[in-house]
């Protein structure tokens, strides 16, 4: 009779493939699953009934902003509390390392925190941080195209001279050698909108020989996503990278019932390179305060305000009409903020979210005095509203676009599925249960229905609140010289 730690038994075991659930048991043992079958006979030193429940792999967000909360506030109670156990960090063009800030961070980076965060002038100084930190999730990591031109440029709104493309290189290649997963951009925001296409090339063809890939926040999500996305296509293809389509949307009310083309953009290309996407279900955005994104039709919310921090969690259109100007000139006045935009079609939103390339990423801020509530609400909200209220897919569907799907692309090789041998990263919940509770009006709610959470074998969390374990690790990119059976680079991932 082998031992083991946990025994979970009886539980409905969802795998992460996408294929229905088992009635298995599942052993855990020194953080990895040790035996996955019908009525284990073992000996455990903690045994879960889990009857009624559904066991699956722990979920990974694909899309987050966590890079410096999983160093200030490792407890990652947003993310723990839905039964997310891995999160990508450095999306958006934007991350916490390489970084030499010279002043206060440069928007969108401000999204990441104060100047004070930003203190890995190398990506292997941010990984030791994390070390130290030892955040309660696991985390891969992007490095971003706007914060390595921030380190070499003196101004923003323009594209870089060849010598400073040659220092982002070497700030891009040391990220590499440090483990990051690829590269990311946010090429909408003024920061990086000057970048040229071949700026990002340049940088972009370190990708393949590493192994890594290339996630873009497109040029522009509203009138010209379409060409957007094949800029997008032809940087991935160019440097032979598979390519993640960052929150992948149609924006501005005049772009509303666009899913259909984009999606067909989308699969075209995917029919030629390896291309996926990811996605927040939410019929909303959240960022900065854009000048851009300021339309009278579009509800706008207040999400912080440096100047008048009191003011989070208001309309626009109200603190505009009490100062009695426009919503542009309030918002000018309101400048650095961050603000919510309902300026999705929740059909655009459905039909993203349930195509089968589609990952799910919560692009939560969790800097932000009044966040959007896809912070602490994405998973169990997808679980929960899409799959069991609304049927917009099955549930081992659901599962699978936030666990296997998004592992087999960010080369997260021993992660996303029950399997012997695979990291014990796991979640219980009860499918009749899960919801989020997060609302925009009150949007710092833990869900309800995540029973229990383990991150590499370690109880973190259970409907009591989290237990105080902090076992999440840096994932570094996984080489071909690993010494796992199973094919670890990302390049060669054929389409879903
Ligand atoms: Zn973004
Ligand atoms: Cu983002």
């Amino acid at each position: 009779m082998l031992n083991c730690e946990t025994l979970i038994r009886n539980a409905r075991v969802l795998d992460g493939s996408g294929g229905n659930a088992e009635a298995v048991d599942v052993a855990v043992r020194e953080g990895r699953i040790a035996d996955v079958g019908p009525r284990l006979q073992l000996n455990a030193l903690e045994q879960i009934d889990a009857e009624g429940l559904v066991l699956a792999p722990g979920f990974i967000d694909t899309h987050t902003h966590d890079d410096t909360s999983v160093i200030e506030t490792p407890a990652m109670l947003p993310k723990l509390s839905q039964g997310v156990t891995t999160v990508i960090v450095g999306n958006c063009g934007i991350s916490a390392a390489p970084v030499r800030l010279k002043g206060a961070p440069p928007d969108p980076m401000n999204l990441l925190g104060k100047a004070e965060y930003f203190r890995y002038p190398t990506f292997a100084s941010y990984v030791e941080a994390i070390r130290g930190a030892r955040p309660a999730v696991n985390l891969a990591a992007l490095a971003g195209h706007t914060a390595m031109r921030n380190n070499h440029m003196d101004r923003l709104d323009r594209t870089a001279t060849p010598a400073e493309i040659e220092g982002m290189r070497v700030d891009l290649q040391e990220a590499l050698d440090a483990g990051v997963i690829g590269l990311s951009t946010g090429l909408a925001y003024a920061s990086a909108n000057a970048a040229s296409t071949e700026e990002v090339q340049a940088l972009a063809a370190l990708l393949h020989a590493a192994g890594a890939l290339y996630a873009t926040h497109m040029r522009t999500e509203t009138e010209g996503v379409l060409d957007a996305m094949q800029e997008a296509f032809a940087i991935g293809q160019v440097a032979s990278a598979p390519v993640v389509i960052s929150h992948l949307k149609c924006a501005g009310i005049d772009n509303w019932g666009r899913s259909g083309e984009v999606l067909q953009a989308l699969d075209a290309a995917r029919a030629r390179q390896a291309v996926s996407c990811d996605c927040y279900p939410y019929a909303a955005g959240s960022t900065t305060l854009d000048l851009k994104q300021v339309d009278e039709r579009v509800e706008i919310t207040i999400t912080w305000c440096t100047a008048y921090p009191e003011i989070a969690g208001q309309s626009l259109a109200r603190i505009a009409e009490g100062w009695g100007v426009s919503q542009l000139d309030a918002a000018k006045r309101l400048q650095p903020a961050g603000a919510i935009y309902h300026s999705i079609a929740e059909s655009d939103m459905r039909r993203i979210l349930a195509h089968p390339a589609t990952m799910i990423g919560s692009d939560g801020l969790p800097h932000d005095a009044h966040p959007h509530p896809r912070l602490w609400g994405t998973f169990p909200r997808v679980l929960g509203r899409y799959s069991r209220e609304e049927k917009l897919f099955s549930l081992p569907a659901a599962v699978h676009k936030m666990t296997a799907m998004p592992a087999k692309r960010f080369g997260l090789a021993d992660r996303g599925m029950i399997r012997r041998g695979y990291a014990a990263d796991l979640v219980l919940f009860d499918p009749e249960a899960v919801i989020d509770t997060a609302t925009f009006a009150d949007p710092v709610r833990a869900a309800k229905g995540i029973s229990h959470v383990w991150v590499n074998g370690a109880l973190s969390y259970t409907a009591d609140g989290p237990t105080g374990n902090r076992a999440g690790r840096f994932l570094a990119r996984q080489k071909c010289a690993s010494s796992h059976a199973t094919p670890t680079r990302v390049e060669v991932i054929p389409n879903e």
